[in-house]
């Protein structure tokens, strides 16, 4: 089965009682309340976004649907008629989530149409109306299994594996620039150790099977895959950051960078040397996707920042790493909004502005004084 080549829900969806044959997360949160609850919290929960959806009035709803094939891929998540995407517009605008956070189907706001739950449960679990899973814990039974809901479900290993998670977060080599597609997670993942020693993308992003999928909107997940250490020597301070937990590049994707900042200080406090480093992959639109260059930190490898030639007055080195996770976005909001007119789409444009803005934060950041 090529589980994602036609994400289909079907119309007969298994189950006895409306609870069960209800697609909405809040209705699997009634007995799979710990994935709800992780999930909630998740990029996934989010995908139907703003900064998405404020793009697509001026693209047509057709456009509009070939981007949902990740962001919420299942046949009745896309656009029948234009008039489905005027009204998403208008309940995205009153509705920052696409479900209710308490997991309650009585609160629910309003019955928002299920593509505003975004890559919610059924996108992953359900196809032709039957619930899809990994074997139950600790064994590898596979195939139909009765159970006591939804009449059972499927429980296949594919769940347990990296290619799981392709279809959305690798494109395909037809699609590369300078030999690298924009988004190439499965393939760094390929060449790296990870693969060889079989630590899937869900042992670090999903551990235990928690549906947490945090990646590099947290600071903590990133903190669990790098190590720092500072060096020094005759004139010369050093960081060395070190990818030691991370399948991928760091950063995987073109949107987001690394700011590594070094201060050298007087004994006063005040900055008289300065130096700058980052990592990301820069590409840019000029008729065709150009890659400008490409400093991101690779499995394994580890990076020696050097403040060196430190003037005479310097008496403490202060080196400062800052994560920007949607800076490419930001350039791309701030493009928008520059000839886009009044209206829904620039509303949710200016917010997907804003939230992108609260997302950066301070990775790490130590301070070193000189020894003479
Ligand atoms: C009325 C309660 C109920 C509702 C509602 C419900 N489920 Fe289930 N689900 C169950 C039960 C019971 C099982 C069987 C567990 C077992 O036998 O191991 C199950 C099993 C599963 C499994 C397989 C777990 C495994 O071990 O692989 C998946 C996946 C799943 N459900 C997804 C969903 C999704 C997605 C929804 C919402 C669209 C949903 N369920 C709604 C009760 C429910
Ligand atoms: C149906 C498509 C789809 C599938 C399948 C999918 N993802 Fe995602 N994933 C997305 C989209 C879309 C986003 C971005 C959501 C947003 O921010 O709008 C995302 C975001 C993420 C993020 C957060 C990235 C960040 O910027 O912090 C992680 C981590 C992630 N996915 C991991 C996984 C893993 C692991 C799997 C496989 C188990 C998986 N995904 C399967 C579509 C998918
Ligand atoms: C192959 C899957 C895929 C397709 C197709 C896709 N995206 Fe995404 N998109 C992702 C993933 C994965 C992320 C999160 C990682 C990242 O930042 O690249 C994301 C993130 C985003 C974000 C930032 C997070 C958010 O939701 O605000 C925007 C905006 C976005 N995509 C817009 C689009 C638009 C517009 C299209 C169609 C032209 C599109 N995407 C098509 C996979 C996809
Ligand atoms: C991006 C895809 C994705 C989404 C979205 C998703 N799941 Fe899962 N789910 C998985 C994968 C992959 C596994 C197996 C993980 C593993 O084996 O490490 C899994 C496992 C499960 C299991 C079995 C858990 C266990 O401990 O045995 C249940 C039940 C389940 N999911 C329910 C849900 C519910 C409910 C939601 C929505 C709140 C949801 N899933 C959203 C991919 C997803
Ligand atoms: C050894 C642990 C590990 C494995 C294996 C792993 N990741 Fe990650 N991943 C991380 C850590 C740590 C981060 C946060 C740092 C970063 O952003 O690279 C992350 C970040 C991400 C992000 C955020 C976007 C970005 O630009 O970094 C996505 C999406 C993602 N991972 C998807 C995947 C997918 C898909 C796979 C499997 C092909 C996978 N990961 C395998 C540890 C892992």
């Amino acid at each position: 089965m090529n589980y994602w080549h036609h994400p289909k829900v079907g119309e007969d969806i298994q189950g006895e009682s409306p609870l069960e044959r209800n697609l909405h997360p809040e209705a699997c949160a009634q007995c799979h309340q710990q994935q709800f609850n992780a999930w909630k919290g998740s990029r996934h929960a989010l995908a139907y976004s703003p900064g998405l959806v404020g793009q697509f009035f001026s693209m047509g709803h057709q456009a509009g649907n070939d981007c949902l094939v990740c962001h919420a891929p299942l046949d009745r998540q896309q656009y029948k008629t234009p008039k489905d995407l005027v009204n998403s517009l208008s309940l995205l605008k009153r509705y920052a989530k696409g479900f209710d956070a308490e997991g309650s189907l009585d609160d629910m706001p309003v019955s928002l149409p299920l593509r505003h739950a975004g890559v919610t449960c059924a996108v992953c679990h359900i196809r032709d109306g039957q619930r899809f899973g990994p074997p139950r814990k600790g064994t590898d039974i596979v195939g139909k299994l009765s159970g006591a809901a939804h009449g059972g479900f499927i429980a296949s290993k594919g769940f347990e594996q990296a290619n799981f998670c392709a279809s959305c977060h690798q494109f395909p080599q037809s699609y590369a620039i300078n030999g690298k597609p924009l988004e190439n997670t499965l393939e760094e993942w390929k060449q790296s150790r990870f693969s060889r020693e079989g630590v899937q993308c869900q042992s670090c992003h999903m551990p235990d099977r928690q549906h947490l999928f945090r990646g590099v909107h947290d600071v903590d997940m990133v903190r669990s895959g790098l190590g720092f250490d500072v060096q020094q020597g005759d004139g010369w301070v050093r960081l060395r950051m070190s990818s030691v937990y991370i399948g991928h590049a760091f950063p995987s994707y073109v949107t987001p960078k690394v700011n590594i900042k070094a201060k050298g200080l007087d004994k006063y406090g005040h900055e008289v040397q300065t130096w700058q480093w980052s990592l990301q992959r820069k590409v840019f639109y000029d008729g065709g996707w150009q890659e400008a260059s490409d400093t991101r930190l690779m499995p394994g490898e580890r990076r020696v920042f050097m403040a060196n030639r430190l003037k005479e007055d310097v008496v403490q080195v202060l080196f400062q790493v800052d994560v920007i996770p949607d800076d490419f976005y930001k350039g791309v909001y701030e493009n928008l909004l520059q000839d886009m007119q009044e209206g829904t789409s620039r509303t949710l444009i200016q917010r997907a502005l804003k939230d992108a803005g609260k997302n950066d934060y301070r990775l790490y950041q130590v301070t070193v004084d000189r020894k003479k």
